[in-house]
């Protein structure tokens, strides 16, 4: 890990799903339009689509399923003890979709950032796509936020925002949310990587100004 006063360079990714961020991060390293290396991509489900995706782009992988552990508790103890081994400078959750206990948290404050698809504190938690259509609003969006032990609701660091059209399902809101997503998260782990963000355990300084609002980033609304 790095010390205080260096920058991020390496970067740990946890995946249960699909893997759409994790494919969109790995590509914006490839591209060279963000200067972290992503070290190991760690995944609940050793099926996951994203585990073979990172596997084709030469990343270490780190399948801990939960089923070979004899509770949730020892699963998660070496779960962190791995990543913590790893000494990851920032660890960026993508769809990884289980909680972390205040405890696992804590070992990785100041460094562990995720992405919500919603406009935190609006609709955290399950199905929040389903969540915003059946709320009538108008907007959605995506929130990467520092994680800290209250699920959703750590220091919010980024949004972006897509429209609701009229006749939306849930899965139109999904696929035009997660292309949103895509651009948001690249942009925040570089911002990241170059200073220009600098995170504690409970704060987010934007050029050594303590963040209070989310930044914005330029979106099609
Ligand atoms: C993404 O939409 C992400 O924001 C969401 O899971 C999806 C994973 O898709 N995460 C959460 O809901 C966390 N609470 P992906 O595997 O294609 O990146």
């Amino acid at each position: 890990m790095s010390s205080g006063l260096s920058l991020p360079q390496t970067l740990a990714i946890m995946v249960s799903g699909a893997g759409s961020n994790l494919r969109a991060i790995v590509e914006a390293c490839e591209g060279r339009r963000l200067s972290l290396h992503p070290t190991v991509v760690i995944s609940d489900q050793p099926a996951a689509p994203a585990l073979a995706y990172a596997r084709e782009a030469g990343i270490a992988v780190l399948p801990i399923p939960i089923r070979n552990y004899p509770d949730r508790e020892a699963w998660e103890r070496d779960l962190a003890d791995h990543l913590a081994a790893l000494e990851p400078d920032l660890v960026a959750l993508a769809g990884f979709m289980r909680v972390l206990s205040p405890d696992c948290v804590a070992r990785f404050a100041g460094r562990m950032v995720n992405i919500h698809p919603s406009l935190l504190p609006r609709h955290p938690g399950l199905h929040p796509h389903r969540q915003a259509l059946k709320a009538g609003d108008p907007v959605h969006g995506a929130t990467v936020h520092l994680v800290t032990a209250v699920v959703d609701a750590g220091p919010r660091i980024a949004q972006i925002r897509v429209p609701v059209m009229a006749g939306d399902d849930e899965t139109a809101l999904i696929e035009r949310t997660k292309s949103a997503e895509h651009r948001l998260y690249p942009l925040v782990l570089e911002w990241i990587a170059r200073g220009r963000l600098a995170l504690t355990a409970d704060a987010v300084f934007q050029n050594g100004v303590k963040l209070v609002e989310p930044i914005l980033v330029n979106d099609l609304i």
